[in-house]
């Protein structure tokens, strides 16, 4: 089934979000002074099932989607994971399984996670200090652990591991070097994301930014970078090659280079809301009607919203309209 939204913008990626619980208190997605002890996280029962999600995911791959990220909050609270991935690994159209991580727990689950297909990892990773790594998981967590867990994923025979690091003014830009040479030594590509205007909580402003231009500027006053081509249509990230050949990098640019003509990604929340940008605030409730209805309607309600589709909310935020009222990070997974 060939399903198209109103730009003729193909369905292909589904982002999964299995829990909105995180171990970590990032300023730019759970503030720690908002998400307290007291924050009401969803419920056992409000989360979709394994078999849910499973149904679900059956429903996009016939519309075309190929490849899956698991993301959270923090996917690795969520009990038994690798039973989820093994299972949605046996639908046949998923050409791929990725897992959108901050790492610290990796090292417990890497095994499991190994054995049930996953097929790549990527780490959150926002600083190689270890004080300031503290201070940006909000929870004092130990930066060995997370590089440990690291080492011990490639020791298990995952590859191509991702860096994730969110470059923000005047906190991390610092680290930009270090992570570049941490890559190059240790064989991770190491992407870097323009802080971005995600949710309604983190107080996000324009001058917060350090822009992908200024990221390669640092990066080239030590070593020269080459752009190479993405890796498949509609890859978020620019990729550029070290001139000696050795390593890669990544910049995600959706605040200075808007790439939402050829996005082709769908999202659902741990309590089943289908997303179609991670900028908006309108989701689709994926839970009741796959809960209530056959499976038929369900196919029908998510092909109707896919076809509805028109959002290009970084293109607008680049001419200046920006919305109010979106979801957040942590509930949306990224
Ligand atoms: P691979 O290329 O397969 O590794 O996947 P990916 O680039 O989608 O990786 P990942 O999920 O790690 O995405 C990196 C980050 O880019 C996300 O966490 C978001 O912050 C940002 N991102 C991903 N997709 C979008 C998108 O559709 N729009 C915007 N504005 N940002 C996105
Ligand atoms: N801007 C850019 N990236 C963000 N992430 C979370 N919040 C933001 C934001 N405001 C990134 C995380 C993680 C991924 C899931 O999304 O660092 O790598
Ligand atoms: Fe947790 Fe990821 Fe949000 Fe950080 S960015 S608080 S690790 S969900
Ligand atoms: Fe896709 Fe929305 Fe991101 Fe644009 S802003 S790339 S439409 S998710």
């Amino acid at each position: 089934m060939n399903v198209r939204d109103k730009f003729k913008r193909p369905i292909k990626d589904l982002r999964i979000s299995v829990i909105d619980k995180c171990n970590f208190r990032c300023p730019y997605c759970m503030p720690k002074e908002i998400f307290g002890e007291r924050y009401q996280f969803l419920k056992n029962n409000e989360l979709l099932t394994f078999e849910e999600i499973y149904e679900i995911t059956k429903i996009f791959s016939k519309m075309g989607v190929e490849k899956l990220r698991i993301t959270g909050g923090e996917p690795l609270l969520r009990k038994d994971l690798a039973k989820l991935i093994s299972k949605l690994k046996s639908i046949n159209e998923i050409k791929e399984i990725a897992l959108t991580t901050n790492g610290f727990l990796l090292k417990k689950f890497a095994q499991p996670l190994k054995d049930s297909g996953l097929d790549r990892l990527t780490v959150s990773l926002d600083s190689l200090n270890s004080e300031s790594y503290k201070e940006l998981n909000g929870q004092n967590l130990d930066l060995n652990k997370t590089l440990e867990s690291i080492e011990f994923a490639k020791y298990l025979g995952f590859e191509n591991i991702k860096i994730n690091t969110v470059v923000m003014k005047g906190i991390n830009e610092d680290q930009i070097i270090n992570l570049a040479e941490f890559g190059r030594k240790n064989n991770l590509i190491v992407r870097y994301i323009e802080y971005m205007d995600v949710g309604n909580i983190n107080g996000w402003k324009p001058e917060d930014v350090v822009n992908a231009e200024e990221i390669i500027r640092i990066i080239e006053k030590k070593y020269k970078l080459n752009p190479i081509g993405s890796n498949y249509y509609g890859e978020v990230a620019s990729r550029y090659s070290f001139e000696d050949g050795k390593g890669e990098i990544g910049i995600i640019s959706s605040v200075s280079k808007p790439f939402c003509a050829d996005c082709t990604r769908s999202r659902i929340t741990a309590d089943g809301m289908m997303y179609t940008c991670l900028f908006t605030n309108k989701g689709h409730d994926l839970r009741s009607s796959i809960r209530n209805s056959n499976i038929e309607d369900v196919e029908q309600f998510i092909k109707g919203i896919w076809e509805n589709r028109s959002d290009q909310y970084s293109v607008l935020r680049s001419l200046g309209k920006l919305d109010s009222e979106k979801v957040e990070m942590f509930k949306i997974g990224g």
